[in-house]
This record gives structure tokens, sequence and C-alpha cells, in this order.
């Protein structure tokens, strides 16, 4: 089984939208027993006493155009013990790298790697909290999500 954590700053935008659409795939290609799909934040911004926020509303709506349902997804934090849980932790970009590290500690270190790089690609895939690119983000984690799936076969 392959048991892969996205990871982003928030766990609002990018990273739940990779946990989703990976999962979708993973369902229509009917392999859904050989994975473990989550996602999660290196900053608690998005957690509050412990209760995570939903997946940010541009998001929601962009994936529900394409199908893909967000309920019941909620921001939860990276933590020390997902460590053991999971093989890979596919950031979106270089912070999230250095940070998922941080957390996840030295052991688990060459586990963390960023999506773009089953693209072929060097890139981060940009915050668009930020750039408020929603469908750039999109694009750069479905072609993220492909490369990966074909890596996996
Ligand atoms: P994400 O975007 O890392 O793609 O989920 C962000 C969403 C919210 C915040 C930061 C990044 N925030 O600071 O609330």
């Amino acid at each position: 089984m392959y048991k892969i954590m996205f990871v982003c700053l928030g766990n609002i935008c990018r990273s739940p939208m990779a946990e989703l659409l990976l999962r979708d795939m993973v369902e229509k290609a009917g392999r859904e027993k050989d994975f473990l799909i989550a996602s999660s934040a290196t900053s608690g911004e998005n957690v509050f006493n412990g209760v995570g926020a939903p997946v940010y509303g541009p998001i929601r709506d962009l994936l529900e155009k394409k199908g893909v349902s967000c309920v019941g997804k909620r921001a939860q934090m990276l933590t020390a013990k997902h460590g053991d849980e999971f093989d890979l932790f596919l950031c979106m970009d270089e912070s999230n790298v250095r940070n998922a590290r941080r957390i996840l500690g030295e052991k688990n270190a060459d586990k963390c790697k960023k999506l773009l790089s089953y693209a072929g690609e060097k890139g981060d895939v940009a915050d668009p909290w930020f750039t408020r690119d929603f469908n750039a983000a999109y694009e750069d984690i479905k072609r993220g999500l492909e490369g990966l799936l074909q890596s996996l076969q």
C-alpha cells in the first residue's frame, strides 16, 4: 500500500486539493485499496481549539465543478507521529519541505519531496491563497499527480 500525505502551509487550499484529486483519480482507476491518502498543514493557522477549518471556498467551488466533493475534509496539522504512518510527504513548495523535515525529523527527511518533482519539474505549486490563481494551482497539482500515479504503476 502507498501511504501518501500531501503537505502545504494551511491545509485549506493546495494539499486538500491534491488529497481529494488523487483519491478521485485512484477511485476511477479502481485502485483505492492500494492507497492511504491524507493532507496536512505545517502551520496551525486553520486549526482552532483542535477543530480544523473546511476547504477554502474558491477551491471547493473549483473541485465541485470537476465533480470532486470536499465534504468532510477539515484542516489538520502535520505531526511527528505522521512520520511513522506515511511513506511519502508530498509538499507544495520549498518552505513546506523545510518545515515538514523540521516537524518529522532527520530520519524522515528523504520521505519529504516536492509534488512537482513527479512531473519532472523543479518549481513550486504557488500558493493561491496569496496569488488568487486557483486554476494555476489546479493545473500544477494535476500534472504532479499524473506523474506520481505513473511512477506508482
Ligand atoms: P495553503 O494556502 O497552504 O495552500 O492551504 C494557505 C491558506 C491559508 C493560509 C496560508 C496558506 N493562512 O495563513 O491562513
